[in-house]
């Protein structure tokens, strides 16, 4: 996809994959309007990438009124050529640890939210015959790991919507991506996770290298991207051989616990 001139939103803009992603759009030609709720970071973002043309819209992605707002802003300044659904959350908990009201925001956030979003831009996208949608998942959408289970289905969700979604549009002008880092070093991982990434030898990449990777992706037009070895060769085998995946998990799951259960609130 050539970027110039052309009109990218972005949610989740300010986090720690969305900055460098943000810059990368941006020094490639894209006209960028970023999301998030806290306003302050979203007005730091643009000042980091002047000259660039950047517009800042604060709010929530889990509130519809803000979503219909963005869709009726998007549809009277000339439409939108790519929604990107980078916002997200996570906790890392044993699942009975899990606060309710937690659980059901992050439902809100990672699955419902780009749901409702794609629902609300994508008949302006139909009307215009252009447009794409790019939807950030996980490894973890494609493969359950202990204590991220409330994430992990929030995250499969988003995975199955995106394959069913790029299907029905296949004879359209609109595409679909659908892209799943493993995990990365941004805050949205705990201090647990953290410790308990340098205990097991889980891999984490960086943010940059990460944002580069799902560019290439939106560049390429792909229609799914897994990032990372060998977790990408554990999404096929867990499809075929789930069985496998169970037994190379037990044998971790003692010590993912210890940090697990410590940074539970419950505990
Ligand atoms: N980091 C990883 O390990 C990893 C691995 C695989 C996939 N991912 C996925 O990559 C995406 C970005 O993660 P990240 O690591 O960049 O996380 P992050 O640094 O915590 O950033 C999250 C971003 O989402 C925004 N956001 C959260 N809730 C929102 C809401 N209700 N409305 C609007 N904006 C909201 C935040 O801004 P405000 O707080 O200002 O709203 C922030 O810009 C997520 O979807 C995540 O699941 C991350």
């Amino acid at each position: 996809m050539e970027l110039t001139n052309k009109r990218v939103l972005l949610t989740g803009a300010s986090g720690g994959l969305g900055r460098p992603l943000a810059s990368l759009l941006v020094s490639n030609g894209a006209n960028l309007v970023v999301v998030g709720r806290n306003a302050a970071s979203l007005d730091q973002l643009k000042q980091e990438l002047a000259p660039a043309t950047v517009e800042c819209i604060s709010g929530d992605i889990t509130a519809a009124a803000f979503r219909e707002q963005l869709a009726t802003q998007m549809a009277q300044s000339g439409g939108l050529d790519l929604l990107i659904n980078l916002a997200g959350t996570n906790t890392f908990r044993n699942f009975e640890a899990e606060d309710p009201a937690e659980l059901e925001a992050m439902f809100q956030t990672n699955l419902i939210a780009p749901v409702l979003l794609t629902r609300a831009l994508l008949p302006d996208m139909l009307q215009r015959g252009r447009g794409h949608i790019v939807n950030i998942g996980s490894i973890l959408g494609s493969l359950g790991l202990p204590y991220f289970t409330t994430y992990c289905a929030t995250k499969a969700g988003l995975q199955r919507f995106s394959e069913a979604l790029r299907r029905e549009l296949a004879d359209t002008p609109v595409g679909v991506t659908y892209v799943a880092p493993r995990a990365v070093r941004t805050a949205i991982n705990s201090d647990a996770v953290y410790q308990m990434a340098e205990a097991t030898n889980m891999a984490m990449d960086e943010p940059d290298a990460v944002a580069t990777q799902i560019f290439q992706a939106i560049n390429k037009e792909c229609s799914e991207a897994y990032l990372g070895w060998p977790e990408k060769l554990f999404v096929r085998i867990n499809a075929l051989l789930p069985g496998f995946i169970d037994r190379a998990t037990a044998k971790q799951n003692r010590e993912t616990r210890r940090f697990a259960v410590d940074s539970s609130p419950e505990q």
